[in-house]
């Protein structure tokens, strides 16, 4: 990276603070800092253009419909102010790499957005990921677990949709640390089933 690439770096973490800091939905400007640090390592590892991984991963979730105002253009409105030339490759990522975009059979395509998809997914697995789960459900108002995994339940979305991820993953790298996570969430679950069940 160069020296302007490192300050529109640095520029773009400030701005996403002002619109992530307070979220109490999982995903909060923690959330994109790990998204970052590890779309940097997989970056260094597989040889992407690591200003466009910083900077996807650091814009990624600015307008995720569960979370922005509708027509929210915040990502956008950074590129364009900043006069950033990749901003056309960077938008076509971001628009392609949620989960939901997956279920819509959408795609990413570049080395680039595969590599922040699988930070991305990386943040929803392990310990983080169980607590990012809880949050997300309770900021919808969705019970902790109804004995099922198929409602709409905290613990249903470990099996409808976490624990695919690993599967999902681009990376080999990022598989593997997603398979080792997926285990934690198991041995998790074991006890949660334990807790669960009082005995009067
Ligand atoms: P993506 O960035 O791939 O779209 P999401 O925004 O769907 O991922 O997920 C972000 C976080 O919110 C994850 O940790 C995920 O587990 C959680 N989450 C998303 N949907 C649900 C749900 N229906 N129930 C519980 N947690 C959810
Ligand atoms: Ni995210």
């Amino acid at each position: 990276m160069n020296r302007t690439q490192e300050e529109l770096i640095l520029k773009a973490k400030e701005y996403i603070k002002t619109f992530l800091d307070d979220d109490s939905s999982g995903h909060d400007t923690e959330h994109v800092f790990r998204v970052y640090y590890h779309a940097k390592k997989l970056s260094e590892e597989y040889h992407a253009n690591d200003f466009i991984v910083g900077l996807t991963a650091l814009l990624h979730d600015l307008d995720d419909p569960k979370i922005a105002p509708e027509n929210s253009n915040r990502a956008l409105s950074f590129l364009e102010e900043n006069k950033i030339k990749e901003k056309d490759q960077i938008m076509e990522i971001i628009a392609n790499m949620s989960f939901s975009s997956h279920m819509e059979g959408k795609s990413v395509t570049t080395l680039e957005g595969q590599i922040v998809q699988d930070a991305d997914r990386l943040d929803a697995l392990g310990a983080i990921g169980i607590a990012r789960c809880f949050a997300y459900s309770g900021f919808k108002n969705r019970p902790l677990y109804k004995g099922r995994e198929d409602d709409d339940s905290a613990i249903a979305h470990f099996y409808q949709k976490l624990f695919q991820l690993p599967d999902l993953m681009n990376t080999d790298l990022a598989r593997e640390l997603a398979n080792e996570r997926v285990r934690f969430m198991k041995s998790f679950l074991q006890e949660f089933y334990i807790e669960w069940v009082v005995k009067e």
